[in-house]
């Protein structure tokens, strides 16, 4: 069975609470909830994760990463200065597909850079959480197969 997994860094848990004039009303449960339901509909297992710490994804990955057909990631502010994320990202063999809730190149100048989208395969950006599903069908096509 293809199975992706679906990670979150910092500040997304609060998702939904968390200034939604920019990041939306969905929670993160509600989001994952959606995907599941896309997934299901592939024959594909999704397996959700979310950490404030940058050690907690790189353990994650560390330990599913091998197992994996692919992954999501939303790495917040870790996108613009995590290294050791995108080192373990780098590690990968399978495809990783970047996602922002809000567009990161119509923000502050410092959310231009992202260090984790230098490894990935590509980059969903200011779509809300439809990000997510958008980057869920990209991920589809990278790895094929349902
Ligand atoms: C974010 C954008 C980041 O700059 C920010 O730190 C986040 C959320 C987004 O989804 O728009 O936490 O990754």
């Amino acid at each position: 069975m293809t199975r992706v997994l679906v990670l979150n860094g910092p500040n997304l848990g609060t998702l939904g609470h968390r200034q939604p004039e920019i990041y939306g009303s969905k929670t993160l449960d509600e989001i994952n909830e959606w995907l599941g339901r896309v997934a299901d509909s592939w024959g594909w297992e999704l397996s959700p994760f979310q950490s404030n710490h940058e050690g907690g994804l790189v353990d994650f990955l560390e330990q599913h990463g091998p197992v994996c057909n692919g992954v999501l990631i939303n790495p917040g502010a870790l996108t613009h200065y995590g290294l050791s994320l995108r080192d373990a990202l780098a590690a990968l063999t399978v495809p990783v597909v970047e996602v922002h809730l809000s567009n990161i190149h119509a923000r502050e100048e410092f959310r231009r850079r992202s260090v984790t989208a230098e490894v990935a395969r590509g980059v969903v950006t200011g779509f809300g959480w439809q990000s997510y599903l958008l980057g869920l069908e990209a991920l589809r096509g990278l790895i094929g197969g349902s």
